[in-house]
C-alpha cells in the first residue's frame, strides 16, 4: 500500500502557518492533519473549524481532520463543503453511536477513520469494518505533542494489518500518530502503517528544514 505523510499542523509555527504550508504543499506531503481538541475529550484545546476554512482557503492538499472530541456528530455541520478525499476521524470512545457517526461521516462525503487510543483494543472495531476507511492507531496517548511512543501500540499495528487483511479489508489503511519519529516511521512502516502524522518528533523538529525532513521522513516510509 501507498505509503503518505501527514503533518501534525499543531506543530507548526501558528506565527506563520500559510508560508510553512506552502513549503508542505510544494514538497507534496499527502495530507494535512488538523488536531481538534475540546478539552473533555482529551486534556488540551487545539485548533479549531475556523481554522479548517482558514487552511481551506490556502491549499488543495486533502485535509486528515481528526477529532478528538466528545459527541463528534454534534459538530458535522460545521464540516460541509470537505472534499472526497478529506479525512475525517473519529475516537471509538467519543461518541454513544459510533455505526451511524461513522454513515454521518460518509454521508459528509469525506473518506471515514477510526481512532484507538493506546488502550482501546482492536476488537472494538471488528464489527465496523465495512463503515471505514482508515484506522487510525494513536501512539501516544491523545492530546500533547512531543510525548514517548508506547510500546505495545507498535506489535498493535501488526496485529490490526493482520486482522484487515484476513477479513478481505486490504484496501483499508492504518495512519499512526505520535511520536512518528524517523526511528519509529521505519518501524510502524514495517508493521503494515501506510500514513503517517508527522510533528515535533519528525517533520518540525528544530534539527533541519521542514522541506529536507518531509524529505527524509517520505525517503523512510
Ligand atoms: C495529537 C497530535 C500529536 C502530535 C504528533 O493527536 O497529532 O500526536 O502532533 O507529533 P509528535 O508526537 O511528533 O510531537
Ligand atoms: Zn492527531
Amino acid at each position: 500500500m501507498k505509503s503518505k505523510i501527514s503533518p501534525s499542523m499543531m506543530c507548526t509555527d501558528l506565527m506563520n502557518v500559510e508560508e510553512e504550508i506552502s513549503v508542505l504543499e510544494e514538497v507534496g506531503v499527502d495530507y494535512l492533519h488538523i488536531d481538534i481538541m475540546d478539552n473533555h475529550f482529551v486534556p488540551n484545546i487545539t485548533l479549531s473549524t475556523d481554522f479548517i476554512n482558514a487552511v481551506r482557503n490556502k491549499t488543495s492538499v486533502p485535509l486528515d481532520i481528526h477529532l478528538m472530541i466528545n459527541n463528534p456528530e454534534k459538530t458535522f455541520h460545521l464540516y460541509k463543503g470537505c472534499n472526497k478525499q478529506d479525512i475525517i476521524c473519529i475516537h471509538y470512545e467519543a461518541t454513544k453511536h459510533v455505526q451511524r457517526t461513522l454513515v454521518m461521516i460518509k454521508k459528509l462525503g469525506a473518506r471515514v477513520g477510526i481512532a484507538l487510543n493506546p488502550g482501546t483494543p482492536i476488537c472494538m472495531i471488528e464489527d465496523l469494518l465495512s463503515d471505514i476507511d482508515i484506522v487510525l492507531v494513536m501512539t501516544v496517548n491523545p492530546g500533547f505533542a512531543g510525548q514517548k511512543v508506547i510500546p505495545s501500540t507498535l506489535d498493535k499495528i501488526e496485529r490490526l494489518r493482520k486482522l484487515l487483511d484476513q477479513a478481505g479489508y486490504t484496501d483499508i489503511e492504518i495512519e499512526v500518530d505520535g511520536n512518528v519519529s524517523f526511528e519509529n516511521a521505519k518501524i510502524m512502516r514495517e508493521k503494515g502503517a501506510n500514513i503517517f502524522v508527522g510533528g515535533t518528533s519528525s517533520i518540525f523538529n528544530k534539527d533541519a528544514s521542514i522541506s529536507d525532513n518531509c524529505k527524509r521522513l517520505k525517503k523512510i516510509v
